[in-house]
């Protein structure tokens, strides 16, 4: 009789297993509730998975800065295409995390103490990547030397936009040097020179196409992120309403103020002079 493959193969005798390979005894003994509410699970799932995808763009975001330094813009543009759509998850997350009612989320938020996203190190980095250098936010980590050390470092490196308008400035276009050399730990300022280089961009695609890509790109990313901070903002809303935030903020309004930040500034003014 000819023999025929198990359709129930049993796990290699040696090398990694799923369950090795993805340390999974691990990662999946790490959700540790502090209340009795049933929703806690849903709340941490949540909170990790999302901090996950966050490593990962801040990976990709990493490679497609060092892309744009090396002149690389096609390889840049894998990597940026690849967070649009890791962004797209951390959107959609917030439709599940509505399903947290008012009174599910009293029942373990005293257990939550002072914790917050607030502080969460990589959105953090994921701001600095994205040009947002608030050195003002270094204050949440305090109590945490690695933290701090992480972030200051990031604070003191060029974001992706910075690295684009070296990338302009070596194609040729006049951007002030000033923008090109400066004090990196410092917020960007918009310009009119840069401004008037994006315009020479958008007029005319065909013959800086990759450069209208990337600043399409840019659009994308910050477009993604103010969606995902809106997502926040309503979904956190409707939870908590206007009660202040375990982190210790005004909650809502203080997600307000924080979408009229601009990561890309002449990216959007050129576009009324288009
Ligand atoms: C019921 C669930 C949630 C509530 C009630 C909530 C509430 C808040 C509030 C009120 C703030 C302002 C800071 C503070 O005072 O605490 C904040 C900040 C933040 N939250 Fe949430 N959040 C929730 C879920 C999430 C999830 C799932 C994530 C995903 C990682 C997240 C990430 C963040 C981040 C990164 C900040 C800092 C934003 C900034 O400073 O711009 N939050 N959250």
């Amino acid at each position: 009789m000819e023999s025929r493959q198990s359709d129930h193969p049993a796990p290699p005798l040696s090398g990694p297993t799923y369950t090795s390979y993805l340390r999974l005894d691990e990662i999946l003994t790490c959700q540790t509730p502090l209340s009795d509410a049933h929703d806690e699970l849903l709340f941490i799932v949540i909170h990790q998975t999302s901090e996950l995808w966050i490593k990962l763009c801040l990976h990709e975001l990493e490679a497609a800065r060092c892309a744009l330094i090396d002149d690389r813009t096609h390889v840049a543009f894998k990597m940026m295409a690849r967070v649009a759509r890791v962004q797209q998850l951390l959107i959609q997350s917030w439709e599940t995390l509505a399903t947290i009612t008012p009174a599910d989320y009293t029942a373990m938020r005293d257990r939550l103490g002072g914790s917050s996203g607030f502080q969460s190190v990589q959105y953090r980095l994921l701001e600095y990547m994205m040009g947002n250098k608030n050195a003002a936010m270094l204050a949440a980590h305090q109590g945490s030397p690695e933290a701090q050390a992480v972030l200051t470092e990031a604070l003191s490196r060029t974001s992706l936009y910075d690295e684009a308008l070296r990338l302009l400035a070596r194609r040729g276009f006049a951007i002030p040097a000033d923008r090109l050399e400066r004090d990196w730990r410092q917020p960007y300022v918009a310009s009119p020179e840069v401004e008037a280089a994006w315009r020479r961009v958008y007029a005319d695609p065909e013959t800086h196409w990759d450069l209208y890509e990337l600043a399409e790109k840019f659009v994308d990313l910050e477009y993604r992120l103010q969606i995902w901070r809106f997502g926040h903002l309503k979904t956190i809303e409707r939870i908590i309403g206007f009660k202040r935030g375990t982190g210790g903020t005004a909650g809502v309004p203080y997600l307000a103020k924080v979408i009229d930040q601009v990561f890309f500034p002449e990216l959007l003014t050129v576009r009324t002079k288009l």
